[in-house]
C-alpha cells in the first residue's frame, strides 16, 4: 500500500503469471492472446474502455508516484517485463463491475454499490442529463456514473471528535469523509478510539496497558461484528476480542454489554448513511416513489455488507423507512458477490479484440 508503482504493479503482473502457470496452456481457444478485465477500485480519469489516470488514492493507499499514471499502461508494461503475454481490454471501478454483473443477471438493477473496505456507488444516467459529456452521446443514451460518493462532505453530516481524528490522522486528511464513516476499513479504528476514551476518563475496564488501544487499526471491523453479533450468554466473544485485540482482560459483564452497545451505535450510523446515500440516487434517478411500477435494483458486493449482519439488516430497515413502505416495495437491494470482479470479465470480453 505504500511502496511504489513499480512494486505495486508488479506484484499484481507477478499474481497472474502465476494464475496463467497454474491454470496451464489449454483454457485459451486458437493460441489467441488472453484479454483481461482490470478491476481498479480507485478514482480515475477515464479517458477510453482501457484506458484512465489515477487521480488520488484511497483507502490508506499511497503510492505517490503512480498519481496522474495511465494506470493500464502501468500495469501493461508490468506484465510484459514478466513475460506474460496479456492485454488489457476493460479498466472499470469495482462499483461499475457490481452494476455489470447484477444487470446481466437481473436487468432491473440499475444502482451498483461497494460496501467493503470503501464505499461507492455508480448508476445509469441518462447522457443528456450530463453536462460535463461533450461530443457524441452513447447509442443506448445512457451512460454508467461512478459517484465516488466516498468523497462526500457537508457540514449536515454528523461528524464526532473520534471521527475528526481518525481523519487527522489519516494518510488523506479531510479527503473522502463520508467513507471514513461508512466503510470496513475505518469502524473498528472510530470503535477503538471511543473505548480508548472511555477507558483514559473511567475505571469500567480496570487497569489497563494503553499501549494496544492506542494503535491505530489493531480493531478491525470483523472484530467488532463477532462482537456485536455475540450470542453467547456471558458475551465470551466480546471479551476474548477485548483481550486479544486491545489487551482489556478481565472485563465485568456491565463493561462487555457496553462494548456491544457502542458497536451498535458506531455500525447503525454507518448503515443509515450507506442507504441515504442509495435513497439519494435512487431519487436522483426519479425512481422508488409510491406508484412506480418499475423494479429499483441495487447490486451491493463489499464484506462488510456480505459478512456484518446487523449492518445489512439496519441498511435494509433504514431504507424502508426513509423510503415509505409503499415505495419500498418496488425496490430491492442484492448481495452481488465478487460482483466487481465477474463485471470486469463480462464488460472485458464484451470489448475483446475478437468479439463478433
Ligand atoms: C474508494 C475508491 C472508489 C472505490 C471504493 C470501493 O472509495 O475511491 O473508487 O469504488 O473505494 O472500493
Amino acid at each position: 500500500m505504500s511502496g511504489n508503482a513499480e512494486e505495486l504493479f508488479g506484484f499484481i503482473a507477478s499474481a497472474l503469471a502465476k494464475f496463467i502457470a497454474d491454470e496451464g496452456p489449454t483454457k485459451v481457444l486458437g493460441g489467441k492472446q488472453r484479454e483481461l478485465g482490470f478491476t481498479f477500485s480507485f478514482p480515475v480519469r477515464q479517458t477510453s474502455i482501457a484506458s484512465g489516470t489515477l487521480i488520488k488514492w484511497t483507502k490508506e493507499f499511497a503510492v505517490d508516484d503512480a498519481v496522474g499514471e495511465d494506470v493500464v499502461a502501468e500495469l501493461q508494461k508490468a506484465m510484459e517485463k514478466q513475460g506474460v503475454d496479456m492485454r488489457v481490454s476493460a479498466l472499470i471501478n469495482d462499483t461499475v463491475g457490481t452494476l455489470a454483473a447484477g444487470s446481466y443477471n437481473d436487468e432491473d438493477v440499475v444502482i451498483g454499490v461497494i460496501l467493503g473496505t470503501g464505499s461507492n456507488a455508480a448508476y445509469v444516467e441518462k447522457a443528456d442529463a450530463i453536462p460535463k459529456l461533450k461530443g457524441e452521446l452513447p447509442k443506448s443514451g445512457n451512460m454508467v456514473i461512478n459517484t465516488e460518493w466516498g468523497n462526500f462532505f457537508s457540514s449536515r453530516l454528523p461528524t464526532t471528535e473520534y471521527d475528526q481524528a481518525l481523519d487527522e490522522e489519516s494518510v488523506n486528511p479531510r479527503e473522502q469523509i463520508f467513507e471514513k464513516l461508512i466503510s470496513g476499513l475505518y469502524l473498528g479504528d472510530i470503535v477503538r478510539r471511543v473505548l480508548l476514551k472511555i477507558a483514559t476518563r473511567c475505571s469500567i475496564f480496570g487497569d489497563v496497558d494503553q499501549t494496544k488501544l492506542r494503535s491505530p487499526f489493531v480493531l478491525r471491523t470483523p472484530d467488532v461484528s463477532a462482537m456485536h453479533h455475540d450470542e453467547t450468554p456471558d458475551l465470551s466473544i466480546v471479551a476474548e476480542k477485548l483481550a486479544e485485540n486491545l489487551k482489556i482482560a478481565d472485563t465485568t459483564f456491565e463493561a462487555r454489554k457496553m462494548v456491544v452497545e457502542i458497536c451498535d451505535i458506531v455500525t447503525s450510523r454507518s448503515a443509515r448513511l450507506a442507504a441515504a446515500g442509495i435513497v439519494g440516487i435512487i431519487r436522483k434517478m426519479g425512481r422508488g416513489t409510491a406508484g412506480d411500477k418499475r423494479r429499483t435494483v441495487i447490486a451491493i458486493d463489499g464484506g462488510l455488507f456480505e459478512h456484518y449482519v446487523e449492518f445489512r439488516q439496519c441498511l435494509e430497515s433504514t431504507l424502508v423507512e426513509l423510503l415509505g413502505e409503499e415505495a419500498s416495495e418496488s425496490v430491492s437491494v442484492k448481495l452481488t458477490k465478487d460482483g466487481s470482479g465477474l463485471g470486469a470479465a463480462l464488460i472485458a470480453a464484451a470489448h475483446s479484440q475478437y468479439a463478433n
